[in-house]
């Protein structure tokens, strides 16, 4: 395992990541995949150690990779579904999250529909004055950065295999397509590009990216920028090749994908819409939806990223979606395993 330092007690954002932080992740994910590749993908590396998934929303890819990467690490895994819970019986968040604190929890990786409660839950650990570290595995429209870091490694391992790096996306052009107003994952994904130097394009309609809305992310993104850029400079006696905001907003969808070395195109989230924000979804898929046609505006070798859950038809045209040739989508799933290996390697192994 790569032996650089880390301090992060809890991952609940990458608002603040600096580049030796992405480039340890990376590195550490790089070794875990070696792992996964050979027979035995095991490794002792948490052993005595408790992992629990606190997810109070629905999950299928980060429930269940969290909790494979967990066993691939031989630690003890604790699940819990907020639907069967005693929550049911009115137990409160922080009740439950101490209760898992009681029965020796090490790490909590938590989902909530609610932004912040993560925060809250690894904020009452500390107040607790306890060891506990909280990974934030979605919360609400605010960050997931689990899933923003295994998006990252699955293209910078795309471009060069045995030594995936933050800087090897810089100068690349990422669109990323759809209802960012309502996505953490875009979120996520805009610190940890922009931090790269790469271009980031958001395109959707303006119901799903509002003028004050865009203001704020712009705005938010340079202050962020500086912020990293100074962390970076005095952690490392350098200036990091990171933060030049690269941030670009379109209404209409051609000019994001011109050029474009990748498309992230991201779930239309019925759930979260509080408001008839669309005429129809046959219109936004020949708006917005990315087809095979619509990649002809984009790089020859243009690859296309989906979190998922994905509606088929709606944000991706059900035969790309399919494509090996262009998507990344399975890639994606690949890749949480080991990237979840080594956030949870890089919380815990300082708990030992
Ligand atoms: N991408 C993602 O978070 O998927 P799940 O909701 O299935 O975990």
């Amino acid at each position: 395992m790569p032996t650089a330092t880390w301090n992060r007690h809890h991952i609940l954002s990458l608002a603040d990541f600096t580049t030796t932080e992405y480039d340890t992740v990376l590195q550490t994910a790089a070794s875990f995949q070696e792992v996964l590749s050979r027979r035995t993908k095991k490794v002792p590396t948490l052993q005595g150690q408790v992992v629990a998934n606190l997810f109070f929303e629905p999950s299928t890819r980060t429930r269940s990779s969290f909790e494979l990467a967990a066993k691939r690490l031989s630690a003890d895994t604790l699940n819990f579904a907020a639907a069967t819970s005693s929550m049911t019986k009115g137990e409160t968040i922080l009740d439950t999250a101490k209760t898992y604190l009681a029965m020796g929890t090490d790490i909590m990786v938590v989902r909530h529909r609610e932004a912040g409660v993560p925060n809250a839950i690894a904020a009452e650990m500390d107040r607790l004055g306890v060891k506990v570290s909280v990974l934030n595995a979605g919360d609400g429209q605010h960050e997931h950065p689990s899933q923003a870091l295994l998006d990252l490694f699955t293209i910078t391992t795309l471009i060069d295999p045995a030594s995936p790096r933050l800087e090897l996306l810089k100068g690349k052009k990422m669109a990323i397509i759809g209802d960012i107003l309502h996505s953490r994952v875009a979120r996520s994904n805009i610190w940890s590009l922009i931090a790269s130097g790469a271009e980031v394009h958001l395109a959707a309609p303006p119901t799903l990216l509002p003028k004050l809305f865009a203001e704020f992310i712009s705005e938010e993104v340079v202050g962020r920028s500086q912020e990293v850029t100074e962390r970076s400079r005095s952690e490392s006696g350098v200036r990091s090749n990171s933060p030049t905001p690269q941030l670009f907003l379109h209404w209409q969808l051609e000019p994001a994908l011109q050029n474009a070395d990748f498309v992230m195109t991201l779930r239309l989230q019925k759930e979260r819409m509080t408001a008839h924000l669309l005429p129809s979804l046959r219109e936004y898929h020949q708006l917005f939806g990315i087809t095979r046609t619509k990649l002809q505006l984009c790089q020859p070798n243009v690859k296309v990223l989906h979190p998922g859950p994905v509606n088929r038809g709606v944000e991706i045209s059900s035969e790309l979606m399919d494509d090996p040739e262009f998507s990344l989508i399975q890639s994606q799933v690949t890749s949480g395993v080991a990237v979840r290996m080594a956030l949870l390697y890089l919380l815990g192994s300082g708990k030992a």
